[in-house]
């Protein structure tokens, strides 16, 4: 896989509208698939003024097995496509297009544009005392390191592990599933071996993976096998995320509020509408009835 072009994070987290911009609540959320849709739900309540454009490219999903420069071409095109429906301001609500593509979709959009990895790690820095976090993504993204450069950029030490098996595990709908737990059994006791022969004190989990929040529970449930380590925090990037574009944007107050109901969304897929809105459905948390096909090329 190739590593060129992965830079170091933007800290402090200056992602934010130009003063005098006539913003007209247009925020474009992209995903490679529906794992985007949990930031989208943690957006919600914060912006309920806002006019959301999702694009999930769920034709070319997965993104996390694919090389950066694959990555960045994908991303790339549904950045540009959100753009011309006319988004303000990007929201890239997929851990694989953060930490691979992030530059090439800052140049190729002429807009301010939010990746979820800085976030989560600011987040993490937030929440940890140790100083020593453990992070679950995608094979692209641990390959990429684009974490343990975040956290380190904090003072943090970031330990990754690739957890593969568990997008997939989400898509089939496997939450409280007895092979969804072992298979978080196994993928723990490994991330907590490397933390150990690394000889880290970790206190802090970050699901580095937009389809991980919906698995926080089963995570939290295997985390008790390691409760003698003191307790850990999950941190879930995407309610961060929602923070962050909150405080960025001249709309709402920033501050956490009931929904009012009022924000708009437009759904865009580039592979079955029908399986968008099912699937979609679960990560958003409510009904999802209007899916548009787009073709964003191959
Ligand atoms: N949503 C992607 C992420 O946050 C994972 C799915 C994929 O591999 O495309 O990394």
């Amino acid at each position: 896989m190739s590593q060129t072009k992965i830079s170091a994070p933007h800290f402090p987290l200056q992602t934010s509208l130009p003063n005098g911009h006539n913003f007209r609540g247009k925020i474009g959320v992209f995903d490679s698939g529906v794992g985007g849709l949990t930031v989208l739900k943690a957006l919600l309540p914060r912006l309920p003024e806002a006019d959301f454009i999702y694009v999930g490219d769920t034709a070319r999903l997965p993104y996390g097995s694919k090389s950066q420069a694959t990555i960045a071409r994908y991303a790339v095109s549904s950045a540009r496509f959100l753009v011309d429906q006319g988004a303000e301001f990007l929201v890239i609500a997929c851990n694989t297009a953060s930490a691979l593509a992030i530059d090439d979709i800052r140049d190729a959009a002429p807009v301010p544009v939010l990746g979820v990895i800085e976030t989560g790690a600011a987040e993490a820095h937030a929440t940890s005392a140790t100083g020593d976090v453990l992070v679950i993504a995608t094979d692209a993204t641990v390959q990429s390191h684009a974490y343990a450069n975040a956290c380190a950029a904090l003072g943090l030490r970031g330990i990754e592990k690739a957890c593969p098996l568990l997008v997939p595990l989400v898509e089939e709908g496997w939450i409280d599933h007895p092979v969804t737990s072992e298979v978080l059994d196994i993928y723990l006791a490994e991330l907590f071996a490397q933390a150990d022969a690394a000889g880290l004190r970790p206190d802090t989990l970050v699901l580095g993976c937009t389809h991980y929040p919906l698995l926080r529970g089963p995570i939290e449930r295997a985390l008790k096998a390691h409760a003698h380590r003191g307790q850990i925090r999950v941190i879930d990037s995407a309610e961060a995320t929602a923070r962050h574009v909150a405080a960025a944007l001249p709309v709402g107050t920033g501050t956490e509020f009931p929904a009012a109901g009022r924000a708009t969304m437009r759904f865009y897929a580039t592979d079955s509408v029908t399986k968008f809105r099912s699937l979609g459905t679960r990560f958003l948390g409510q009904p999802i009835e209007d899916v548009s096909l787009v073709d964003l090329g191959g």
